[in-house]
């Protein structure tokens, strides 16, 4: 795992974005993961600028990683919504090209399978963004989630539903349930980049980088992924005890076909 730590939030995504959008330069069609909440937020801003100066991601599929179960078609807390907004309009996506997982779906079961299947279609997914949650969950897979886990309902944690009720009027009206990949499908991804800012998740991301690979910690799937950078401000880096270890690999040319790149 490669962690990667910044001083401000903005330094975050513009890292994160530069690892998309060299994907995207290379891959013209390629397929990202895409997640919701405020952690990936900047770096959707960075791409957009790439946009602005011409990178074109008019051809890139994008898999969105979960919904809510329950909420009206037009209410604008809908995830389907949000990467709408935040994604596809901004990094000039097509539309067609981009899915959300069905969450008033008349048979939420079939609906999982189905999405399953459409990544599947696509290929797979190429590189996946995903922020973390203050109990250390990804996507809405929540803690004693299982590792082989696919695409299915969830019953949102009583810690998500408090963290999510800043957009809802009140946090009895945050959702119950969810549809998210599972554990098992993020880790099928040929890349992951997870982005965390804030002191709020200072807790979470040590537990996940640092602690044993626990069910208790979902995010902890990550120290089995082959590809897995982790990309962090100051303030949510600041519980990690390796934090030197970090740095030096950060800052030492890679070896690379047995010679030393740059040197
Ligand atoms: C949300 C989403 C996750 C997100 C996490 C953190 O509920 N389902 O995909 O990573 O919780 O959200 P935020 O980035 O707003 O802190």
């Amino acid at each position: 795992m490669e962690v990667l730590i910044f001083d401000d939030p903005a330094a975050v995504g513009r890292a994160a974005a530069d690892r998309i959008a060299n994907l995207v330069r290379t891959t013209p069609d390629a397929v990202l993961g895409l997640a919701t909440g405020s952690s990936p937020q900047a770096t959707y801003e960075a791409l957009a600028e790439d946009h602005r100066a011409g990178l074109d991601f008019s051809r890139v599929r994008g898999f969105a990683l979960d919904e809510y179960v329950g909420l009206s078609p037009d209410d604008t807390r809908r995830y389907a919504h949000v990467i709408h907004e935040s994604v596809t309009i901004p990094l000039g996506m097509d539309a067609a090209l981009v899915q959300v997982p069905n969450g008033d779906a008349e048979d939420l079961v079939a609906a999982c399978e189905e999405y399953e299947a459409q990544i599947a279609s696509a290929g797979g997914v190429d590189l996946q963004i995903l922020g973390i949650g203050s109990n250390g969950h990804i996507g809405f897979n929540e803690p004693m989630s299982s590792f082989q886990s696919r695409t299915r309902i969830k019953t949102l944690a009583p810690s998500t539903r408090a963290d999510n009720a800043r957009f809802f009027d009140d946090a009895s009206a945050v959702p119950t349930h969810c549809l998210t990949q599972g554990l098992g499908t993020i880790l099928r991804a040929r890349e992951l980049v997870l982005v965390a800012q804030g002191a709020g998740k200072a807790r979470a991301v040590a537990t996940a980088l640092e602690g044993p690979v626990a069910a208790r910690t979902p995010a902890s799937i990550l120290q089995w992924h082959p590809r897995a950078t982790v990309i962090l401000d100051r303030a949510a880096a600041s519980e990690l005890e390796f934090t030197s270890y970090y740095e030096h690999a950060a800052n030492t040319p890679v070896v690379t076909r047995g010679r030393l790149a740059g040197v």
